[in-house]
């Protein structure tokens, strides 16, 4: 296999190429004043193995969504030119998949739209991590495979010592992530449920009869972005007596002054993996995307 660390991921890449032991394709981005930019294979210090091997573009698409979303289509066009090969994807954050079907009449399905630019462009497989709706994947002819990053974060978890835990997602559909780390650590798991207005985005989270009183609490999520969803559960835990709370995700999007406004509802700290990179970042997921490229 062939590895190709596309600018938004570049670290992660390099990272799974280390594990597998693989050549790195390497490629330059060049931006012009005009806000265009061209990207440029390092064709000249490649040499190819055979016709038969493999190509992993691995690029996430965090903000700027539309940029980074862009790049990924151009470097699948371009690698299929150069090459004449479908390469696999590795796309650690998938954007846009929250918007997985028509909420509000006459809305786009962008999801379905990404996921088939994807296909249309030339690439053969995707893997991602913790998609935030599987069923997405049946929009596209393409082979996907989506893995989770919850048995990581339960791993980094378990090393800060919680007393007496218990693990929440702030809404049902995040219960298998809960559940996922709650094994790893050995301990309960439980949910709240989320009504979010679709108009105005307004989140009311239920506080329920889940017993934190005296406990640490770890309260998980695919994505925090602006992390609304997270303050609500965080001040709730808290409210009903929790020890110390964490926050923990896969997609740290941390958008504006989301990290300041979860550590003032009451956090003690907050875990992301580097399927985005920011300050949150501390677990990496290039173990999973390694062992599933093996398979
Ligand atoms: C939605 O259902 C997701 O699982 C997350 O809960 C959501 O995307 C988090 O968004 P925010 O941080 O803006 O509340």
């Amino acid at each position: 296999m062939v590895i190709v660390p596309g600018p938004a991921s570049k670290s992660l890449a390099l990272k799974v190429a280390e594990i597998l032991g693989d050549d790195v394709l390497h490629l330059n981005l060049r931006d012009f004043s005009d806000g265009e930019w061209v990207v440029q294979f390092d064709v000249e210090n490649f040499e190819r193995k055979g016709a038969g091997e493999e190509f992993i573009i691995v690029q996430t698409t965090y903000p700027y969504q539309d940029r980074n979303l862009l790049q990924l289509l151009v470097m699948i066009d371009t690698l299929c030119d150069l090459f004449g090969v479908s390469p696999t994807v590795v796309v650690p954050y998938l954007a846009f998949s929250r918007q997985d079907k028509r909420f509000l009449p006459g809305e786009s399905i962008t999801a379905k739209t990404i996921l088939n630019l994807i296909y249309d462009r030339g690439a053969k497989r995707l893997i991602t991590v913790d998609v935030h709706n599987e069923d997405i994947f049946s929009y596209v002819a393409i082979d996907c495979v989506n893995v989770t990053a919850m048995k990581e974060i339960g791993k980094y978890l378990l090393k800060i010592g919680l007393k007496n835990p218990i693990v929440i997602s702030p809404d049902e559909g995040a219960i298998t992530h809960a559940k996922a780390v709650a094994e790893i650590l050995g301990c309960e798991h439980d949910f709240f449920k989320k009504k979010r207005s679709r108009v105005t985005g307004e989140i009311n989270v239920e506080k329920g009869d889940i017993q934190v009183k005296g406990r640490d609490v770890v309260v998980v999520d695919d994505i925090i972005s602006t992390g609304g969803t997270v303050v609500e559960a965080v001040k709730i835990v808290k409210s009903l007596g929790a020890l110390k709370v964490y926050a923990a995700c896969t997609h740290g999007l941390l958008v504006k002054d989301a990290f300041e406004r979860i550590i003032n509802a009451g956090a003690e700290k907050i875990f992301g993996t580097d399927t985005v990179q920011s300050e949150i970042s501390v677990i990496s997921v290039a173990p999973v995307i390694a062992e599933t490229l093996k398979k």
